[in-house]
Formats: structure tokens, C-alpha cells, sequence
């Protein structure tokens, strides 16, 4: 309620110039007077501290009632004959106005009635001394207190309409500073993007610079361990170290190309099912435990989704080893969900792949995206960096809901080829 009010210097001057002038008028040699009129000026002048000290609340009160009684005591000191016929009887417009600054509509109306209430209580001692012409009298004061309530209104209809007009602009500058952050933060991420960017390029580029040779000493790491087959025990324990070791070092080198080249997509309208069939195989092929119950649920009529299938293949074959690897050696249930959702824009095909493993914690499951990170002994943390890769290549999602100690749940999301004409899409990303 008790907004700052912006008055400037130039105008509690203009305020002290106008109540001077007031002074200079008559009853000039009425002490009364002056002394009301030098409070009014001086209380003016402590307004705004006074109602910010004094709370919301009660500052605006307090304000309005101490110039309706300045107000109501300088009309008894400035009567000519009755107060109620005193030429100051505008004083009162100084509580009305005050009213209609700081309280709303409902607040304004009870201050004029109070204030017009003041103003014709000095009815009664005239009414004892004289007789009051409701033609002439009567009609000039209701004509009064009439336009107190205008100016009141008109005022407060004022003062509404600019704070409204504070709210909205204040609503605005909030939004547009939080705009303004959240783009300053995108070109955060941007450069912070480009920079992974030129990093990723660069390491990609001495990858592949390190693959050829890579290529020579396993090849002649592999002649020189037939060579030394039934010489020298160390000699050939040396050599075999050399083998497995590069061997090592060029999977590790194969993957992270995988990852950091640019994913060239075929896209293909492909039946899940199968695919994921073939991918269980892929992971059974590359060591998947053996012991784990295989549990298929496949939903009837699905749409083919429109996808590459051999970047799908290493999508599912990596959830699957990971589900796989998180349920060890131990006996398992490995469930696989195929279904499709008419989502929009366009329908969708879904797989879920969900163990019962230990899970993931919750602080883990952004991180476990992320490429190099890795909890395994022998894990390069490429995995799931390449599978969100691909997804995100083919307008996918892939999410995880897991809590430790009952497994975990992937779900990829692609999209289907319902609406697609059975075509071949070629496209890099
Ligand atoms: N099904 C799962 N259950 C529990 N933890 C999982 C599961 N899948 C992934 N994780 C966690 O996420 C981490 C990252 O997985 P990701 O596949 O990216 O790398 P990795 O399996 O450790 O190594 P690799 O590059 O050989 O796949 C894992 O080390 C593991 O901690
Ligand atoms: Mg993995």
C-alpha cells in the first residue's frame, strides 16, 4: 500500500511556496493559522520517512489522519463567520488526496466519507446560530463534499492505474533479466560445447593417426608370438604381453572413434524385435553372463521404427552387456519391453531393458552418460556416451529409472515409421 512516491526536490518546495502563499492571505494576524499551516508544510516534508518508519500499515493512517485534523482545525481559525463558511474549506482536498495515494478505491471512499463527515460536523454549532437555506447553503456544501469524492476517486483511479503499471514493468524487467540469464548461460555451454568440440576433433584425429601403427604391432606382435612358439619362456611370455596389451589398447582406440566420429545415418524402417533378438546374440557372442534369464515382452503389431540399424545394433548390444556386467555372475532377469506410443509429433517406438542388478544411485545417473566415466575395473566408460550419441542422432530419448538394490531400467525411445513411407534416409549428424 505505502508505495515510494518518486516527489522530487522542486516539488515539497512548490508545496512549502503554495502553503506561504496561503499564509500571506487572510486572516493573516491569526497566529492559529499560521502555526497549523507551518505543521502542514513540516509534516509534508516528513512524510515519506515517517510512513516508512511507522509501517505499511499504519503509516498511511497515521499520515491521513493528522491532515484531516490539520485540516479540521485550520477551518475553525480561518472562519469569517461559522467555520463551516470559511473561504480554506479546499484544505480538505489535502487528506482526500493523501487517502487516494496511498489506499485502494474501498480505502479512498471511507477517508472522503470521514473527511466530508469533518467537514460537516461544523454544521451543527452553525445550525444553533443560524438558519440554514437548504436551496442556497444546503445545496453549496453537498455540491463540496461532491467534488471531494471526485477528486478522491479520480486520484485514486490515477495512482491504481500507475502501480499496475510499476507491477507490470516490474514483472517484465524480472523476466527479461531471467531471459537474460538463461542466454548468457547458453552461450556458456556454447563455447563451453565449441571447446569440447575442437578437443573431441582433435583427439579423434590422433586416434585415427594412432590406429595405422597400432595396426603394425599388433600384426607383428602376433607373427612374433608364432615365432617364439617352443624357444625362449620368457621371450614368449614378453611377446604375449605385447599382443594382449595392444590388442587392448586398439579396442580402447576403436571405440573412442566410435564415439568421436561423426555418426553417418542409414535410415531404414526396421522391425525391433528382431534386431533385438540379433543383439542379444551380439552379447552372448562378446562374453554377456550365461546364467541370466531372458525375459521377452514384446507387444503385438508394432510399427518398424525408422532407424540405422547397425547404430541400433550397438545401441542395445551396450544397454544389454551393461545389464548384463551390473548383474555379474550371479543369476539374473534380464527383461526386454518392446511397445509403441502415438506421441506427438510423430508415434514412437520404445524398448525398455531392465536387469536386476544393484541399480544406480541417484547421484550417478547423469554422470554414468557422460563419456570416460566408469565404475568397472576394466570399463572404459564409453558405452553409454556412444548410446546416447546415437539416440540423440536419430531424434530419440533415452532415460533410466533405477533405485539401488532393484535394478535398473533403460528406456530408449525412437521414432517410428508409421507415417513414413518405406524409404532409405541418408543424413549426417
Ligand atoms: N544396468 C546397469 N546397472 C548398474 N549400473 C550401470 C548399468 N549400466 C551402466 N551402469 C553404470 O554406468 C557406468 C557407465 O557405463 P558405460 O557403459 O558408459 O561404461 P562401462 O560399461 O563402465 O564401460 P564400457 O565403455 O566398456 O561400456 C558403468 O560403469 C556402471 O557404473
Ligand atoms: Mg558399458
Amino acid at each position: 500500500m505505502a508505495e515510494e512516491r518518486a516527489t522530487p526536490v522542486w516539488m515539497d518546495l512548490l508545496w512549502l511556496l503554495f502553503l506561504a502563499g496561503l499564509a500571506l492571505l487572510p486572516p493573516i494576524h491569526e497566529l492559529h493559522k499560521q502555526v497549523i499551516l507551518l505543521v502542514l508544510g513540516l509534516f509534508q516534508l516528513i512524510e515519506k520517512p515517517l510512513i516508512r518508519d511507522a509501517g505499511e500499515r499504519r503509516g498511511p493512517v497515521l499520515a491521513v489522519m493528522v491532515k484531516l485534523t490539520l485540516a479540521t482545525v485550520l477551518l475553525n481559525h480561518t472562519r469569517d463567520v461559522s467555520p463551516i463558511l470559511s473561504s480554506y474549506w479546499p484544505v480538505f482536498f489535502v487528506p482526500v488526496t493523501t487517502a487516494a495515494i496511498y489506499f485502494g478505491p474501498v480505502g479512498t471512499l471511507l477517508w472522503t466519507s470521514i473527511t466530508s463527515a469533518a467537514y460537516c460536523s461544523y454544521l451543527i454549532p452553525a445550525m444553533k446560530d443560524f438558519e440554514l437555506d437548504w436551496n442556497k447553503g444546503g445545496s453549496q456544501l453537498l455540491l463540496r463534499v461532491l467534488f471531494f469524492f471526485f477528486v478522491g476517486m479520480t486520484v485514486n483511479r490515477f495512482v491504481v492505474e500507475y502501480r499496475l503499471q510499476v507491477r507490470r514493468y516490474q514483472l517484465l524487467s524480472q523476466s527479461l533479466a531471467e531471459t537474460n540469464r538463461e542466454l548468457r548461460q547458453a552461450q556458456d555451454e556454447a563455447r563451453r560445447a565449441e571447446r569440447l568440440a575442437a578437443l573431441g576433433q582433435l583427439s579423434a584425429g590422433l586416434a585415427h593417426e594412432i590406429r595405422n601403427p597400432l595396426g603394425v604391432i599388433k600384426g607383428s606382435a602376433e607373427i612374433l608370438n608364432q615365432k617364439l612358439a617352443g624357444s625362449d619362456a620368457l621371450a614368449q611370455e614378453l611377446s604375449g604381453y605385447i599382443y594382449t596389451e595392444v590388442n587392448r589398447v586398439s579396442a580402447l582406440v576403436s571405440r573412442f572413434l566410435d564415439f568421436a566420429r561423426p555418426a553417418r545415418l542409414e535410415l531404414h524402417p526396421e522391425q525391433m524385435p528382431p534386431l533385438l533378438d540379433a543383439c542379444l546374440k551380439m552379447a552372448a557372442d562378446l562374453g554377456a553372463s550365461a546364467k541370466v534369464r531372458i525375459l521377452r515382452e514384446y507387444a503385438p503389431g508394432l510399427p518398424p521404427a525408422m532407424i540405422d540399424r547397425e547404430l541400433c545394433e550397438q545401441v542395445f548390444t551396450n544397454l544389454i552387456l551393461n545389464a548384463c556386467e551390473a548383474m555379474g555372475e550371479q543369476d539374473g532377469d534380464l527383461k526386454i519391453r518392446i511397445n509403441s506410443s502415438q506421441a506427438q509429433p510423430a508415434a514412437q517406438v520404445w524398448v525398455e531393458i531392465e536387469d536386476s542388478g544393484p541399480g544406480i544411485a541417484p547421484d550417478l545417473r547423469e554422470q554414468i552418460f557422460n563419456p570416460f566415466f566408469t565404475t568397472k575395473k576394466t570399463g572404459v566408460g564409453l558405452g553409454l556416451a556412444i548410446v546416447s550419441k546415437i539416440v540423440d542422432a536419430h531424434g530419440g530419448s533415452v532415460k533410466v529409472e533405477s533405485s539401488p538394490g532393484r535394478g535398473a531400467c533403460f528406456r530408449v525411445t525412437l521414432p517410428a515409421a508409421v507415417s513414413v513411407p518405406a524409404r532409405v534416409e541418408k543424413m549426417t549428424v
